[in-house]
């Protein structure tokens, strides 16, 4: 008697389930009808209007009317604008007013790295090689010659666009409070970029490279504590085979081991670092309040509105 009863259950149950399953089929159905037309119906608007479609919604994510509100939406929704305020002092456009130095220098930073990775493919940095890897781009690589000295002329130029950069820095008084630490920022910079010039210097193993390194090398000699000719180095137990020339050169004198680690440092030590410090520059920048300047942060727009505030009340 239990057995027929929990067998009634059972089947009542299935009854249920398929009433349910066709019933929600048949109401899937009737939806469709009316779906599918109105689907239809929206898709050809939309072609009326594109800026209406879902697509169009989902890429642009708000107006383009002109409106203060829309244009810092269009640089903040904006992958690459982003990078970039919304809204910026009107001193920090002015090329009067910034040089546009740092950019230079940035700039060039990234001509030195795509240059510098394709010097790459045909330099080797061994004593053999290296001069005659040299000659080979300068009379056989088609476009050899243009390649090394774009990289030649970019260092120069990076040198004294970064000092002209700081030069300017100081003359705005921009080095002040907030900016101290991003000072100090720029201040390792300047010193990995005359680095990566310095390392760069030794790689064509010619006469003006190797004794411009000899020279720069020795004065190392005379490091407070490190080197073995400085103050304290004797008393720390310096000699010429273990102090920081040494440890610059891999050896006591200027030869393969040396321009093995200027090429080391050179293409990969110094621009890591600098990357780095390159990016905590510029996002010190947007955090400092972008750029210094005596001007108010306003749009161009607004300048000639009426301004409003307790300042204007006491005008
Ligand atoms: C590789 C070297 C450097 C790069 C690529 C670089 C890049 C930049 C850029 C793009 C800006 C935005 C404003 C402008 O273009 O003038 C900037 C601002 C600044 N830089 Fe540099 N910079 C470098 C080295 C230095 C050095 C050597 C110093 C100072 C010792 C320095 C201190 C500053 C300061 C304080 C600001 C903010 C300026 C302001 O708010 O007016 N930077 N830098």
């Amino acid at each position: 008697m239990a057995d027929e009863n929990s067998s009634n259950e059972k089947n009542g149950n299935k009854t249920g389930l398929l009433e349910k399953v066709t019933t929600g089929v048949k109401d899937d159905i009737q939806a469709l009808k009316t779906d599918i037309p109105a689907k239809a119906k929206e898709q050809i608007e939309g072609l009326k209007d594109p800026t209406k479609t879902q697509v169009y919604t989902s890429i642009f994510r708000h107006k383009h009317d002109d409106t203060p509100r829309n244009r810092a939406l269009g640089v903040l929704s904006n992958v690459f604008l982003h990078l970039h305020p919304a809204k910026i002092n009107r001193d920090a456009v002015r090329y009067s007013y910034t040089w546009g130095m740092g950019g230079i220098t940035f700039y060039l930073f990234i001509i030195l790295t795509y240059t510098g990775v394709l010097l790459m493919f045909y330099y080797h940095p061994s004593k053999v090689q290296a001069f005659r890897d040299v000659l080979y781009l300068e009379h056989d690589v088609p476009f050899g010659k243009i390649l090394r000295n774009m990289h030649r002329w970019a260092a120069h130029l990076m040198v004294i666009a970064v000092w002209l950069h700081m030069f300017r820095v100081f003359l705005t008084g921009s080095y002040k409070k907030p900016r101290e630490f991003n000072w100090n920022i720029g201040v390792l910079l300047l010193v990995f970029t005359l680095l990566l010039s310095f390392t760069g210097y030794l790689l064509p193993d010619d006469q003006l490279g190797f004794w411009a390194v000899t020279v720069g090398t020795n004065m190392a000699r005379a490091t407070p504590l490190l080197g073995h000719e400085g103050p304290f180095g004797a008393q720390l137990g310096m000699t010429p085979y273990n102090d920081v020339r040494f440890g610059l050169l891999g050896g006591s004198i200027v030869d393969a081991n040396a321009l093995l680690r200027s090429y080391i440092w050179h293409c990969i030590g110094i621009p890591i670092v600098a990357s780095v410090l390159m990016i905590v520059h510029f996002w010190r920048v947007r955090k400092d309040g972008g750029i210094s300047g005596p001007a108010q942060m306003m749009l161009e727009a607004e300048a000639d509105k009426p301004r409003r505030g307790p300042k204007a009340a006491g005008e």
